[in-house]
């Protein structure tokens, strides 16, 4: 089991831009300052999201990057549970028939910066209107493309009142980027790119391998333009 740790609020701030770089263009060394302080959050957001014992494979499995299996029949609509694969934190949320139906609402796709998903940031078998293999299942990696934080799970149209027509979705407190539930990133905040959707697929009715793909796909999740 993930252990909740401490939160500092030192190790996630914005080091000054240097003068001749465009700010919203993270270094590497500006991704590594962040994800630090974003890991130590993953804890944390684990002790607020369901987190199901059976989920997390073996110290051995995490080690190698290998495939994990996760069983989502546990997993209530509405729902997030956080898994980890190769060190990242991977969302998957089980939609409501609600917002699978808010994800195709032309006032939402209005507020939508990439709404039709033409970065690659997501498998072939995954640029759709749900980003995902399963529209009830949603599948990406929880790390904002601004500056590597990770986002909050606010799936409720009445979770954020001080957003307009929020209809559910991640919130970055690092620097208040916005995504629906498809991991698409909203217009007008810091974030450039859609969240990742990693390799995966069903290996049964409620159950998905993820760093594998479908039978017949050679998706490289390396050439994903921002992970
Ligand atoms: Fe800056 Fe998410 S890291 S908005």
């Amino acid at each position: 089991m993930t252990t909740a740790a401490t939160h500092n609020s030192s190790s996630t701030s914005t080091p000054a831009p240097s003068p001749d770089r465009d700010p919203l263009t993270p270094t590497r060394r500006d991704f590594l300052f962040v994800a630090t302080g974003a890991m130590a959050a993953v804890g944390a957001a684990a002790a607020i999201w369901p987190f199901i014992d059976q989920m997390e494979p073996d110290a051995s499995t995490l080690a190698s990057g290998a495939p994990i299996d996760v069983d989502l029949s546990a997993v209530q609509p509405g729902q997030q549970i956080l898994v980890r694969w190769r060190d990242r934190p991977i969302f998957i949320n089980r939609r409501t028939p609600q917002a699978l139906q808010s994800l195709q609402s032309p006032a939402l796709l209005a507020r939508l910066s990439d709404p039709t998903s033409s970065v690659h940031q997501q498998p072939d078998y995954a640029d759709n209107w749900h980003r995902s293999v399963n529209p009830e299942f949603g599948v990406m990696v929880g790390i904002c493309t601004h500056l590597g934080c990770i986002p909050t799970f606010e799936p409720l149209p009445t979770d954020m009142p001080s957003s307009e027509h929020w209809v559910g979705g991640y919130f970055c407190t690092c620097h208040g980027s916005k995504y629906d539930l498809a991991g698409r990133v909203f217009r007008g905040v810091p974030a450039p790119y859609n969240l990742p959707v990693p390799p995966y697929h069903f290996i049964g009715d409620a159950k998905i391998r993820i760093g594998e793909n479908p039978p017949n796909s050679k998706f490289d999740f390396s050439t994903i333009r921002q992970i």
